[in-house]
């Protein structure tokens, strides 16, 4: 018999003539129903099996108990697999105390036509069962798998029970990597309730685990914190291994070929792990789990009765039900006639939250053409970005692009120049030290702002909120002060240094005393101290981000050839972009223009 400890032994059995699990889940390698049996002062029986070990199960107990009577049954989760043989306990041992959660006796008496009333103890979240040395206290976990399961831990021995968490397929006597199986179990059973389950492991984060006794699968006794990750990552709905996962349905191999295709590719260019799966063949939870592993999934189908392939279908709706979210997707079709396949993949995955389609998508008529093959090509490139760019030999080294991922505030600086007031938005504001502050504010040279700041030496820096609407851009953004007045329209308010501050659409703004200058060509730097400092609200800071995403208008481009500016949205029609053209609307060179998609 096994030892979990002195006096905690394990009674549970093993199921090898069971095919599928919950009626649904291949075993080929059986499984376990797992009951332990802590001998105390008191003995107390954790779960029971089902209903095809009854007898087996009251076997090894009794054999555990060596002639003493159990005092507790203690039911962490009533679902059958570990509930079935309660009665035959209960008539067996008629003084022993029935221990659940009170939502579990509810589902006792609908299961068993009895709710124990007269010899039960309802426990709940914190409640203590002392047994002698071992004193047992009570986790709720509710849909972990059921809304009435509980765990306990024995602080004595360190052993946390854990029902159906942290179990897995497969029985004992098998040699297998706990994660796979685990993870199909998991996902399969359990996936939908991320949420419930994070709840959970923080419940156990303040424990000293040293064993985890689960309902099914081997009991964990080393190296638990790879476990308690693991569950984290898939209860969290992170990306528990770097690669792509392709699922792919196909009639006459053509859907096949370019899945095919795309798998090579994506190993050519350095995807660290490559899973291509048919899903008309391969086991549906295997398929269903590998989805959730990786951080890439690739769909590819054919249309079928003006729809997807079934597999696929079913696949999908798999992912969504189980909440499949925080993906990047890439999506194959294939139609002979009228292809609908994508549309109808894309509608399906709708409730999903926090995917991103890839821009490259591919659309096969029948059978793939030279056009297909570059798509593809162009799919690869996308998906395989981040490999590439990680590896030194494949990365560019030269992408000065990287620049443009500095985060930025947006900022108007307003300056007097004696005879009125003016402003000018600007990005580049930071602090540089805390002690003294010094912050400092780079203007370009062009700008009439600069000018007076230099003259001056004196200037206010609003940090615009994101209430902020197009209209502060325009007036302060695309226009000079030389030629017109930008406070024209409004009574602005003045801090103790005389200078103005907008009285709308900031959080906050600091005056700025300029302590010295760096000349940078293009731009002066300022490096200043601060005067005055005043919050005005709370609201968030703009960032350029969040200007692009939500403030700026959407360019005119539908349908227009040319390149349009990324700062203002100007839209300059032609073939080629001259290198010193300078936006006519905000000012700003070609270098922030971009080709018209
Ligand atoms: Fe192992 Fe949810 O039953």
């Amino acid at each position: 018999m096994m030892t979990i400890s002195d006096e905690i032994r394990y009674i549970g059995v093993a199921d090898r003539q069971i095919d599928l699990f919950e009626s649904q889940y291949r075993v080929p390698e059986g499984m376990m129903y797992n009951s332990y049996v802590i001998l105390d002062e008191k003995i107390a029986v954790m779960d029971t099996v089902d209903g095809h070990f009854t007898e087996q199960w009251l076997a090894n107990l009794a054999a555990a108990l060596s002639g003493r009577t159990p005092d507790y049954l203690v039911v962490h989760h009533v679902e059958p697999d570990h509930s079935a043989s309660i009665l035959a306990f209960a008539e067996r041992y008629p003084d022993a105390v029935i221990v659940a959660s009170a939502q579990a006796f509810r589902l006792i008496a609908a299961f068993y036509v009895t709710d124990f009333a007269q010899r039960r103890l309802v426990v709940t979240q914190g409640t203590e069962l002392a047994l002698g040395t071992h004193t047992l206290t009570f986790y709720t976990a509710p849909m972990v798998h059921w809304p009435e399961v509980v765990m306990s831990y024995d602080s004595a021995d360190k052993v946390l029970f854990s029902a159906d968490a942290f179990g897995k397929f497969g029985a004992l006597d098998v040699e297998e990597d706990w994660a796979c199986e685990a993870r199909r179990y998991y996902i399969g059973i359990v996936g939908k309730y991320g949420a419930q389950v994070q709840s959970v492991l923080k419940k156990a984060a303040g424990l000293d685990i040293q064993t985890i006794c689960p309902l099914h699968g081997p009991i964990l006794t080393e190296n638990l914190g790879y476990y308690l990750n693991l569950y984290n990552i898939w209860s969290s709905y992170g990306v528990e291994t770097d690669g792509i996962a392709i699922f792919y349905t196909s009639v006459y191999g053509n859907t096949k070929k370019a899945a095919e295709l795309l798998a090579d590719k994506l190993k050519a260019k350095g995807c660290p792990k490559v899973s291509v799966a048919d899903l008309a063949r391969e086991d549906m939870a295997e398929a269903v789990e590998d989805a959730f592993r990786y951080g890439k999934l690739v769909i590819a189908s054919t249309t079928y009765n003006a729809d997807v392939f079934p597999f696929m279908r079913t696949f999908l709706e798999h992912l969504v039900e189980r909440g499949y979210k925080k993906r990047t997707i890439g999506v194959i079709e294939n139609g002979s006639w009228a292809p609908m396949a994508a549309k109808t993949m894309k509608a399906i995955l709708e409730p999903c939250k926090d995917l991103k389609f890839t821009n490259a998508s591919v659309k096969i008529m029948s059978a793939m053409n030279d056009e297909n093959k570059q798509q593809i090509e162009a799919m690869a490139n996308e998906l395989c970005e981040e490999y590439e760019a990680r590896n030194n030999e494949t990365a560019n080294k030269n992408d000065l692009t990287a620049l443009f991922n500095i985060g930025y505030g947006l900022y108007v600086v307003t300056s007097n120049d004696g005879k009125k007031d003016n402003g000018c938005i600007v990005n580049t504001v930071s602090q540089l030290t805390s002690q003294p502050n010094r912050v400092a504010v780079c203007i370009n040279k062009q700008n009439y702002t600069h000018h007076v700041v230099k003259s001056t030496g004196i200037m206010n820096v609003n940090c615009l909120s994101i209430e902020a609407p197009f209209k502060v851009f325009e007036n302060f953004g695309f226009q000079s002060g030389r030629n017109v007045d930008k406070f024209a329209n409004c009574s602005p308010m003045r801090s103790d240094n005389g200078l103005v501050f907008l009285p709308h659409y900031i959080n906050s703004f600091m005056s700025l005393k300029v302590e010295d200058y760096i000349d940078l060509g293009t731009h002066g730097m300022f490096i200043c101290s601060v005067t005055e400092a005043r919050v005005i609200n709370r609201i968030e800071t703009m960032t350029y981000t969040y200007y692009q995403k939500n403030v700026k208008p959407k360019p005119a481009t539908e349908g227009k050839k040319g390149w349009v500016c990324k700062v203002c949205g100007y839209v300059y029609e032609g073939d080629e972009l001259p290198e010193d053209f300078i936006c006519p609307l905000c000012k700003h060179g070609a270098a922030d223009f971009e080709p018209i998609k």
